[in-house]
């Protein structure tokens, strides 16, 4: 099982090393993509050297800040460009402990999609902000209403795909670059009829660095979504009037 994590960065210095080791370490025969958008901290030059000394770290610099979305897209097409079976989505503020990805990988022969999930029994969350729960949370229950989908944690970003799950996406129809890139993500997954496993992580708030998600990213979402759930309702009304 030839395995890629991806990490995508955007100022990531202080960070970036640290989860790198830990995942080496974690899972020796993961190879690693770092998908930095021209971090003006130099992360994108940090990790040039990394790649230097480690044969199984490449990186990917972009042009310029384009959204966690978007950098993950190029990610999954560099990866499927090559022979990788598993593409693994990882931070790289250590939020999603490497530690955890074997218990991912372990249920992909059961599922085409494992969420590393925070809202499933046994899942947490450390030194996070009331706020970002309640986001979260309300995040994940409006989408499942609206999408129609049994995933808890919808919005997670720590996740282990099939190469033939992503083979099936069609990277170009995705809109959104900001968080509402994992819904929609989770969405076409559903929507092709694969099979989604939740495994019960604990996410840690980062301790180097500062978060980017912002309130237009979430406004984003919540309109996205919106979007989605009430054309997938029409599409099955109008299916049923015919
Ligand atoms: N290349 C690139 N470009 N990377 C980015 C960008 C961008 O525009 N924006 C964020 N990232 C990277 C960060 O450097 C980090 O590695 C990862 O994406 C997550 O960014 P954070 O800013 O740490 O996200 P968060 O902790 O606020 O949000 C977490 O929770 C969300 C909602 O549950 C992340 O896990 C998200 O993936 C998740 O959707
Ligand atoms: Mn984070």
């Amino acid at each position: 099982m030839r395995v890629l994590t991806i990490i995508p960065t955007f100022n990531e210095l202080e960070a970036l090393p640290v989860t790198v080791d830990r995942l080496r370490a974690a899972v020796p025969y993961s190879d690693v993509l770092i998908a930095d958008d021209n971090s003006p901290d130099g992360t994108g030059d940090l990790a040039d050297r990394m790649a230097a000394e480690d044969q199984n770290i490449h990186v990917m610099h972009r042009r310029g800040k384009e959204g966690l979305g978007a950098a993950y897209i190029a990610g999954f097409r560099w990866a499927l460009e090559r022979d990788y079976d598993v593409i693994v989505e990882l931070d790289a503020d250590g939020s999603h402990r490497p530690e955890d990805l074997p218990r991912l990988l372990a249920e992909v022969p059961e599922a085409h999609l494992v969420i590393g999930s925070r809202w499933v029994p046994g899942g947490s969350v450390v030194n996070w902000p009331l706020h970002r729960k309640l986001i979260s949370r309300a995040g994940s229950f409006y989408s499942r209403t609206m999408l129609g989908l049994p995933v808890r944690d919808i919005t997670a970003g720590f996740r282990a795909f099939r190469r033939e799950t992503l083979e099936a996406i069609d990277f170009d129809a995705i809109e959104s670059v900001g968080y509402g890139f994992q819904v929609d993500m989770t969405f076409r997954v559903a929507r092709q009829g694969f099979t989604i496993a939740e495994v019960p992580i604990t996410f840690v708030e980062r301790e180097l660095g500062v978060s980017k998600m912002s309130g237009n990213i979430v406004v984003e979402a919540v309109l996205n979504v919106t979007r989605w759930g009430l054309a997938a309702r029409w599409k099955k009304l109008s299916a049923g009037t015919r």
